[in-house]
């Protein structure tokens, strides 16, 4: 089940293909540099992996990706667009979703009725239209059910479509954040320490799934994690970023294994 990076065609790096860019990013907090001209880029349909110790950035440089901090310079380009001042719910809409901006789920409710909770513009919610467009309103969730149902596949849930959210592990709870994510129409999937509290062998399950969903529906994500040991294998690039720079970029295992990365871990 588990399947590497290695085991997926590498798509050839044209320059063309990256849905998501910083440039020259700075943000200071009063005396502090906090980020200083930080440029990294996403490739669409892939994943990667931002690190660094504790205080180095990355939470920052994620708040401004996602919308809730503005740079004092440099800009944030997001589908060709220039972002840097938008709104993050308006990110939202145009499918750059960081996890936490969904709900926590409805522990009462099933796994399927907290994806289709996730979907926006129901008509039956509203008490007057509904009975006027009934027909609509059920095609309409019929609609949603299907690809609520589509997506619990992708994500590897869909035997646990009937359970409650309240029966999930912690690594299946991740998995219906992203579907829920996707669901609300995520194409661009920020994830902050995703591993974080989740066993090594759910780390595994989870982290194959999002290869899969990565390869097979272009879903691009970024991740935060400290456990490099653990995902390093399943993401395409890393970035490492220390005291507000980024130190080293490129191939996971040559990042990781960069003496200036060890250095800032231990120097922290
Ligand atoms: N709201 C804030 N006000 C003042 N300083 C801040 C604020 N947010 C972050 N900082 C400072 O900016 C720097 C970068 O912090 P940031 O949280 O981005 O680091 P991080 O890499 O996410 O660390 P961690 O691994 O601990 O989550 C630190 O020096 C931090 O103290
Ligand atoms: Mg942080």
């Amino acid at each position: 089940m588990s399947k590497g990076v290695g085991e997926y065609q590498v798509q050839r790096d044209t320059g063309q293909d990256y849905i998501l860019w910083t440039e020259n990013i700075v943000k200071r907090f009063g005396g502090i540099i906090a980020l200083n001209k930080v440029n990294i880029k996403l490739r669409k349909g892939r994943i990667t992996l931002l690190i660094g110790p504790n205080g180095s950035g990355k939470t920052t440089l994620v708040n401004v990706i996602s919308g809730f901090l503005v740079p004092e310079e440099g800009r944030v380009v997001y589908k060709g667009r220039d972002i840097t001042r938008l709104p993050p719910h308006d990110r939202v809409k145009m499918g750059l979703v960081r996890t936490f901006q969904i709900p926590k789920p409805f522990q009462n409710l099933t796994v399927l009725e907290n994806v289709m909770a996730a979907a926006e513009g129901n008509p039956g919610e509203n008490p007057y239209i509904a009975p006027v467009y009934k027909g609509k309103w059920r095609r309409f969730e019929e609609e949603q059910t299907e690809r609520a149902l589509e997506i619990l596949k992708w994500v590897g849930l869909i035997h646990k479509w009937d359970s409650k959210a309240s029966d999930l592990s912690g690594g299946q709870l991740k998995l219906l954040e992203i579907a829920r994510a996707i669901m609300k129409g995520a194409d661009t999937i920020i994830m902050d320490e995703p591993a974080a509290g989740v066993n090594p062998v759910l780390v595994h399950d989870l982290f194959s799934r999002i290869i899969q969903l990565s390869r097979e529906r272009s879903v691009t994500f970024l991740i935060i994690e400290h456990r490099i040991g653990l995902v390093g294998k399943y993401v395409d690039y890393a970035y490492a970023m220390n005291m507000g720079e980024v130190i080293s970029e490129g191939e996971p295992e040559k990042v990781f294994n960069d003496p200036n990365v060890l250095e800032s871990y231990l120097g922290g």
